[in-house]
């Protein structure tokens, strides 16, 4: 009998559960969205793999793993699924996304050894026959290596800080308005932005909940309406029907 509502409700619920990844996922809100599959939008749409794992695909890179996102600090925290930090420094480029890295940056460049240097090399990307490093700019490139890339990063290599995620936070600039003209509007927006991406779905959801909840209770006050009308009919008849009852010995009388 509540088939609208449970329908509704459904819906109601599809709205606020389509923002994780499985149970366990991280909270996507605005900026973020969600989408089943990853898509070659450069900005902030992420997606799900196994359910569980929150997503991000760069066109031009690849997939990173999204551990944390802290909205207030407007900070993406990544891991990368093959644990090569530096790698992904040497092949990420960010210019053409939303993004850019949350500590500050620095030119080193990569170096590419066939024999090894002064320094640690970067296992991950070293093998047999190859050490590659990271060195500031200005330092000569020994007869025995080649320049790779010059890029910039948050950390050159070192085997104190060879944590996985270590340095893999992003940061991220909110799309500017035309008529921007301080911080006001940034919040402005981001307060719009929030309310048309999460909040309207909500709130759409929330009326559709009432008026379904208001035509359910007019339903029911219209059958109690008829009811008590059937009634006033009845009791009507039978006073008289009594009436008559008590007329008719009246009038033998
Ligand atoms: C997702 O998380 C749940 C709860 O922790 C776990 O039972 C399930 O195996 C996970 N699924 C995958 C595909 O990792
Ligand atoms: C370094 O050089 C070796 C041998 O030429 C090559 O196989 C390897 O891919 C190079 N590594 C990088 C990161 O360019
Ligand atoms: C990153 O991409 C931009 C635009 O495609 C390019 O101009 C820039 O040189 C690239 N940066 C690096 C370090 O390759």
């Amino acid at each position: 009998m509540n088939t609208p509502f449970i329908f509704f409700f459904i819906l109601f619920l599809s709205y606020t559960e389509a923002t994780k990844c499985g149970s366990k996922g991280l909270n996507i809100k605005s900026p973020f969205t969600l989408s089943p599959h990853h898509n070659n939008d450069p900005n902030f749409n992420l997606y799900c793999q196994n359910t569980n794992t929150t997503m991000i695909h760069f066109p031009l890179y690849g997939n990173l793993v999204v551990k944390s996102i802290s909205y207030n600090a407007r900070k993406l925290n990544l891991i990368d699924p093959k644990s090569c930090v530096h790698e992904v420094f040497l092949n990420l480029n960010l210019s053409l996304t939303p993004f850019r890295y949350y500590y500050v940056v620095r030119s080193y460049t990569y170096l590419n050894c066939s024999v090894p240097i002064n320094g640690n090399s970067i296992p991950c990307l070293s093998g047999y026959g190859h050490y590659v490093y990271t060195v500031k700019p200005s330092v000569k490139v020994p007869d025995s290596c080649r320049a790779i890339k010059t890029v910039e990063i948050p950390f050159g290599y070192s085997s104190y800080l060879s944590d996985n995620s270590f340095g893999l936070g992003l940061t991220w600039d909110l799309p500017k308005r035309d008529d921007e003209d301080g911080d006001d509007g940034v919040e402005e927006e981001r307060t719009w932005v929030h309310l048309t991406t999460k909040k309207v779905p909500m709130i759409a959801g929330l009326v559709l909940l009432a008026a379904v909840g208001l035509v359910m209770k007019m339903k029911i006050l219209h059958t109690k309406k008829i009811l008590v009308s059937n009634e006033d009919m009845e009791n009507q008849f039978s006073e008289d029907l009594l009436a008559q009852q008590h007329k008719i010995p009246q009038a033998l009388e």
